[in-house]
């Protein structure tokens, strides 16, 4: 079939850049676990929402445990989300898991009990945006189709030399236009993860080593020292801070969690309770109570502060920790969803029943700060304590 003819206005690169590219991603490619041949489009798509906001070297353990879990969709679509949210603890950004799961689902629903070949039937599927859909399409089947992520968007922006900030949609689509055209008559596949090695391991966002560059002899930044200042970035308005206080409570071998609603950013995940500052009273009683009257809130009293920053929002967490004493029967909880309206129910956990449990990293820290129990960096609970 005819390619379709390059929109009109569009930059393009010589030929010769493309192949350039090609030529060093041959030798230069790392070894990655989901770089197999041929490519299986289960795992390209799980790497792929693994990658979007975390680094290579952390993903690929997750990655690891992760297929050989849940080897196709459907065993996916199989599991409780729960065990996908335990499994995906330490990783962040929940939400992806939420959609990873959404969109198996529906792979499993469908009647080939497959996935979707192209990337217009693929962006069907809950979950999957163009960046993902084209990633699958074009890795695992060849499609003709850009992939575009924060690496493309700057190596692009970089050989061209664009202004602006380039992160509206209208940028977006013009980014794609450029990588498409550029792509031209090479294995679809190969360029896309070729542009995005590039700007993961070369045309880095603040130290770019041109000099060992393939394609710096035809990029426009570097000939005219740019490379360090485009993409532009534009100035953000401050993060609105959020102040809330953590309550970190111990009985025995137990730790008191609260679970979050349906709604929201820790939506179904479990944490230590998390109320708005000022506490409020009737709050602060139900607590107190529940700790047997040993919950101290003066300053004195407090473990530590916490910092966690999110795409939108910095929390400010004050941590509150008490041994709750006596081993006889754990307090009733009954009440305590109701101290705070977002959460959907509340329960003492043995410190044995942490580990597979999706613990937030906002919760880790919390109980890092509270020094009730030891929490390791790759966020496995100790049970000693
Ligand atoms: N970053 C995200 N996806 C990638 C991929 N497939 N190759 C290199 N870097 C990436």
């Amino acid at each position: 079939m005819k390619p379709p003819a390059p929109p009109q206005g569009v930059p393009e690169l010589p030929a010769e850049a493309g192949e350039a590219l090609l030529d060093w991603f041959r030798t230069h490619a790392r070894v990655l676990p989901w770089r197999t041949t041929p490519r299986d489009p289960w795992a390209v798509w799980v790497s792929e929402v693994m990658l979007q906001q975390t680094r290579v070297a952390t993903v690929i353990p997750y990655f690891e445990r992760f297929l050989t879990r849940w080897p196709d969709a459907r065993a996916l679509a199989a599991s409780e989300l729960d065990d996908l949210l335990g499994a995906w603890s330490g990783l962040g950004y929940y939400r992806r898991a939420r959609a990873l799961h959404a969109g198996a689902k529906a792979v499993a629903e469908r009647s080939e009990g497959s996935l979707p070949t192209t990337f217009e039937e693929l962006k069907k599927l809950p979950g999957i945006g163009d960046y993902t859909a084209a990633a699958i399409a074009s890795l695992a089947h060849g499609e003709r189709v850009a992939v575009v992520d924060g690496n493309v968007r700057r190596v692009i922006a970089r050989l061209l030399a664009l202004r602006g900030a380039l992160d509206s949609s209208k940028d977006h689509a013009r980014i794609r236009a450029i990588a498409t055209r550029t792509m031209g008559q090479l294995p679809p596949g190969a360029f896309n993860e070729a542009m995005m090695e590039l700007g993961a391991t070369v045309c880095t966002p603040s130290s770019p080593r041109c000099e060992t560059c393939p394609v710096a002899a035809w990029c426009v930044a570097s000939r005219d020292g740019l490379q360090r200042e485009l993409p532009e970035t534009v100035r953000r308005p401050a993060l609105k801070t959020v102040r809330s206080i953590a309550i970190v409570l111990r009985r025995a071998n137990h730790l008191l969690l609260a679970r979050h609603g349906t709604d929201g950013l820790f939506a179904g995940m479990w944490a230590p309770p998390m109320l708005p500052r000022p506490i409020r009273a009737d709050a602060r009683r139900a607590l107190t109570s529940l700790a047997g009257g040993a919950l101290r809130w003066d300053d004195a009293g407090r473990a530590g502060e916490v910092r966690h920053v999110l795409t939108h929002r910095v929390l400010e967490v004050e941590v509150v920790a008490c041994r709750v004493d006596g081993a006889e029967g754990l307090p009733d909880l009954s009440g305590l969803p109701s101290v705070a309206t977002d959460y959907s129910e509340a329960r003492w956990f043995s410190l044995s029943e942490l580990d597979g449990l999706a613990l937030p990293a906002l919760a880790r820290k919390i109980l890092h700060a509270s020094k009730m129990i030891e929490v390791g960096s790759e966020g496995g609970v100790s049970r000693e304590g």
